[in-house]
């Protein structure tokens, strides 16, 4: 927390996106038989699943066991989360009559989540819980495409050719986050994460124009709850100016731009996250150490540094690699 608010620090701090998941047996273990979705409603499993990393490596943070989809579904889309695959929407939205089937959500749709809050925020002691939602436009993706995208046609579609319904969608969206984020923040958590996974597939201009108001609107909303806001999103590089200016106190940054690189983009008043390659937790230690260092070095431009990968933990990572590198960030950081 102090990191993220650029202020001294013992050492650097370093937690990982998808620490909690299939890089880990006991998760694997105790989500045998139990779908995706059924885990995190479900509060005794998402603490559990939650704490697994947390135990296993030392890490300075936990984040929330959950997924970006969930208060879709609470606000009654069909929805799945196929594993290999991601979210699935039985019925995508692309007209008018669809974004009526999108509703918005109240606390109680999600009670399971503050609940879920409320049990880890006890076991954690002083360890930091991050929440997160996902940010509008990575949200509106899977909706109107029905799943994963490489090409993001129709969203795109619709974003060009039918503006008005576009802005309406992703306006309720950022009302469901919105509301998704400060169920977290009432029931406990130390900071929010808005993953705007998929803004990279955009131009700046595009991005400006159709995007950064709606996260905007959320993240200035929650600008008096007292919680760090960190904002990411992956291939973001000609973005991070931009989203910079939608707001967050920290911004994370995937391995294509280097952290001093970004801090010159973003501007030098803000903390980074990030991001040492996923990938090259797959080579040698000696090239992971190498890695880990230049990363901590390029994270001393910013005023603050939130040690993570660039994405998120690949699921056939060693967890050991995971555990030594959190000890060397340590190490390797203390003042
Ligand atoms: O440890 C953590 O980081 C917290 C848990 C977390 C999950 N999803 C659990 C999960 C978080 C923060 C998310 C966010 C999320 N979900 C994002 C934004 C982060 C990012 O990766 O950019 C996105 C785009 C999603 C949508 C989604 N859900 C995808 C792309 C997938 C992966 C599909 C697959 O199987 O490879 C999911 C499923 C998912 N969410 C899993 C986990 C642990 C894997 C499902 C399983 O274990 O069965």
């Amino acid at each position: 927390m102090r990191a993220c608010r650029g202020q001294d620090v013992p050492h650097t701090p370093v937690w990982f996106m998808r620490q909690a998941g299939r890089s880990l047996p006991e998760y694997r273990k105790i989500r045998a038989g139990v779908g995706m979705l059924e885990s995190c409603r479900r509060p005794d499993l998402v603490t559990e699943i939650t704490l697994q990393p947390v135990r296993r490596h030392n890490v300075d943070a936990a984040v929330l066991f959950s997924d970006i989809v969930v208060p879709l579904e609470a606000a009654g889309v069909d929805l799945d989360i196929v594993a290999g695959t991601g979210p699935v929407i039985a019925e995508p939205i692309r007209t008018a009559a669809g974004l009526d089937r999108l509703r918005p959500i109240t606390a109680d749709d999600v009670s399971f989540v503050a609940e879920s809050v409320r049990q880890l925020v006890g076991e954690l002691g002083g360890t930091p819980l991050i929440g997160f939602a996902g940010a509008p436009f990575t949200l509106a993706s899977y909706l109107i495409e029905g799943g994963p995208s490489r090409t993001y046609t129709r969203t795109k579609a619709m974003m060009y050719g039918e503006p008005e319904l576009w802005h309406a969608l992703l306006g309720r969206l950022a009302e469901i986050t919105l509301t998704f984020l400060r169920t977290q923040i009432d029931a406990g958590v130390s900071a929010v994460q808005l993953f705007d996974s998929w803004a990279g597939a955009l131009s700046e201009a595009d991005y400006r124009e159709f995007v950064l108001p709606h996260s905007a609107r959320v993240l200035g909303s929650l600008a008096g709850a007292g919680v760090p806001r960190i904002h990411f999103g992956v291939g973001t590089g000609v973005l991070l100016g931009a989203i910079g200016e939608a707001g967050a106190d920290v911004v994370g940054v995937d391995w294509r731009t280097p952290l001093d690189r970004a801090t010159t983009l973003i501007g030098p008043e803000r903390p980074v996250q990030g991001n040492l390659d996923p990938a090259v937790l797959f080579a040698p230690w000696e090239v992971v150490e190498r890695e880990a260092r230049r990363v901590l070095e390029q994270g001393r431009a910013a005023p603050g540094h939130v040690f993570n990968l660039g994405h998120g933990v690949l699921p056939d990572t060693n967890p050991d690699m995971l555990t030594r590198l959190v000890e060397l960030v340590h190490t390797a950081s203390a003042r």
